[in-house]
């Protein structure tokens, strides 16, 4: 089966006010836990591979992995490489087949910001391939801010990127942060606003753990087509896992184990699916 083309359809979403949820995976049973997510909640869905496990099973693997998993689901499953910061790496992916990727350049200048992304756009182009790049940080990990000026994108950043550069799609720091966050993120959505007003090319939002509900359906309203999850779903991989392997250590089998883990990541993730879809709540 042949996906929809990726860049035309998150065009599309950004006009129709629509959203794709990209899960972070790490292996084969959580990529199936999204595949049976997608399936039950009729929509596409985007598996997302960290540098760390391309970098631990190669992007040839992931891209198997996926060819692999998609005939569970009638749904699309686009593969992208998340948060890359090495063009080399976003280049073998795009020659194994993944059908998008992140060059992450926000930690660096404005110009080698600029740069990278260039370069990956212009390697991407013949094979189709979708280029998201970044402007200002998504806080957490080893992300840390002082003041607001470090991690909130700059309207004349983003448009100098997206116009010297021409990614497909745009991740902005407007306040959200990777993982659990111990109080409400607050998001920047005067700042979303003025972004969503400067270009026109569907906007992404990362730490999706940590965004209720109304938050990530305003952004939706506000240009935003792609949403990142991550840590709820391979938290709820380990924790799972973790409780059933102390039940039994000794008889501990992973079919066995994962045959009950697995639909434990569905959930989270059918709920995560059903947060940007409203019409499918049910
Ligand atoms: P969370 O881990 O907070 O869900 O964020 C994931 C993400 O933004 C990946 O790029």
């Amino acid at each position: 089966m042949n996906n929809p083309d990726l860049i035309q359809l998150l065009n599309n979403y950004r006009k129709q006010q629509k959203c794709l949820i990209g899960f972070n995976v790490n292996d084969i049973y959580d990529l199936k836990a999204v595949a049976l997510a997608a399936e039950e909640a009729n929509c596409p869905v985007m598996a997302m591979t960290y540098p760390p496990v391309v970098e631990l099973n190669s992007s040839l693997l992931c891209k198997k992995m996926v060819e692999g998993i998609q005939p569970y689901t009638k749904q699309p499953i686009y593969l992208h490489l998340d948060h890359s910061v090495s063009v080399d790496m976003c280049k073998q992916a795009i020659d194994d087949g993944y059908d998008s990727v992140m060059i992450d350049g926000s930690q660096k200048s404005l110009k080698e910001n600029i740069a990278m992304t260039k370069e990956v756009v212009k390697y991407a182009e013949s094979a189709g391939v979708l280029v998201e790049a970044e402007i200002g940080k998504i806080m957490g990990r080893d992300v840390v801010v002082k003041s607001d000026a470090d991690f909130l994108a700059s309207v004349d950043d983003v448009k100098a990127i997206v116009e010297e550069a021409n990614p497909h799609i745009m991740a902005v720091g407007i306040g959200t942060s990777h993982g659990f966050t111990p109080t409400t993120p607050q998001i920047h959505f005067d700042r979303l606003s003025e972004i969503a007003e400067a270009v026109s090319v569907p906007l992404v939002l990362h730490g999706g753990t940590g965004i209720p509900d109304e938050d990530i359906q305003k952004s939706i309203t506000m240009g935003v087509a792609k949403l990142n999850v991550g840590t709820i779903v391979h938290t709820t991989y380990m924790k799972e896992l973790y409780n059933e392997i102390s039940k039994d250590i000794n008889g501990a089998y992973p079919p066995y184990l994962m045959k009950d883990v697995i639909p434990r990541i569905k959930n989270v993730v059918l709920d995560r699916l059903n947060a940007v879809n409203l019409e499918l709540q049910y």
